[in-house]
């Protein structure tokens, strides 16, 4: 039954996040009527959802009908570094939520959500003026996710020697931003598609540039980085990528894939997660192992040279020219 009622668990999780009931909580536990004051709910609805929540450890109740947060809800708040706020938000957010109902019919025809739910992929529907604050939510939830992702990356790997690092799907340019902090001496050009590059950060050393990744990446830098992208697309069209990187890229240049590994045994992984989202958001997207992240390699003309484990979830796959 837990298992099952895990996305009553989602949802509420979602909803109080974008409700910023955790931001009201930091200075400390609130009765739950000033609590609904403070966020603009219903008195007894907020309780329900937050008794629901304490009950899985999500948040606490120091006493009766008064609620805190813990180490797991101080994530929620929207100031806290690693604050997987606009994560929960987006997780069952329209673009998400609505395609994962879908889940029935893309088992029996391996479609995507989107295109059974809107009749077109994801970021074809992003594009729509009409969707423009679901874009955004999921381009802040990229970032948020970027936090903890970017300190475990450049735990792992030595930014520094790099002239021109070029972040391809880049997002708002938080990550890219985290390694030029780790590279002094280093440019960054942050690649993406228009719409999300008008509304990236700004940084001295980051020059945003649009584009259409498929078409054209920059070229001239001497290191690619291409987080969580290759496991948003099928063989085909990473290979395209990979292509597009390698006629671009210095021939000394390194092509750094950041995304999680899926493990060849059965043994629990977030990559099996992050799978099965792929499976409903994308067009043919999964994760993959490292023995299938060598053969796209390969077919583009790149080889994989060395892998390096983070902190965290995921990998950083280096890879060259043959
Ligand atoms: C899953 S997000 C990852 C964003 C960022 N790398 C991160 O990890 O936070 C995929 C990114 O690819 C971008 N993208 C999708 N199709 C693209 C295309 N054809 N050309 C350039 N960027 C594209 C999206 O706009 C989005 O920012």
């Amino acid at each position: 039954m837990q298992a099952l009622f895990g996305v009553m668990v989602t949802k509420c999780i979602s909803a109080v996040a974008s409700m910023d009931v955790a931001d009201a909580l930091k200075d400390g536990p609130l009765y739950y009527t000033d609590l609904a004051a403070v966020v603009g709910a219903d008195q007894r609805a907020l309780h329900r959802v937050m008794r629901m929540l304490v009950s899985v450890g999500i948040f606490d109740e120091p006493t009766p009908g008064s609620f805190g947060l813990n180490e797991l809800s101080d994530l929620l708040r929207s100031d806290v570094h690693g604050s997987l706020r606009d994560m929960a938000v987006m997780i069952t957010s329209e673009s998400h939520w609505v395609p994962w109902g879908e889940l029935e019919n893309i088992l029996r025809t391996g479609d995507s959500g989107p295109q059974h739910a809107f009749g077109k992929d994801l970021f074809s529907w992003f594009q729509d003026q009409s969707n423009r604050e679901q874009w955004e939510i999921f381009n802040a939830a990229m970032t948020s996710f970027s936090g903890a992702v970017a300190k475990a990356a450049v735990e792992a790997y030595d930014f520094s020697r790099f002239n021109r690092i070029i972040d391809v799907g880049g997002g708002h340019g938080y990550f890219l931003r985290s390694l030029l902090n780790e590279a002094p001496e280093a440019n960054g050009v942050l690649f993406d598609l228009p719409g999300v590059i008008e509304s990236a950060i700004k940084f001295d050393r980051m020059e945003p540039v649009d584009g259409d990744f498929f078409l054209y990446v920059p070229d001239g830098g001497d290191c690619y980085t291409l987080k969580n992208i290759l496991h948003d697309w099928d063989d085909e069209k990473c290979v395209q990528l990979l292509k597009n990187i390698a006629n671009a890229m210095k021939p000394s240049a390194r092509v750094l894939v950041i995304e999680s590994v899926m493990p060849d045994s059965a043994e629990p992984h977030p990559a099996k997660f992050m799978d099965v989202n792929m499976l409903a958001m994308t067009e043919g997207g999964c994760e993959r192992t490292l023995n299938e992240y060598s053969v796209l390699l390969d077919k583009a003309g790149l080889r994989l040279k060395e892998v390096y484990p983070t902190p965290g979830a995921v990998s950083i796959i280096e890879a060259g020219r043959n």
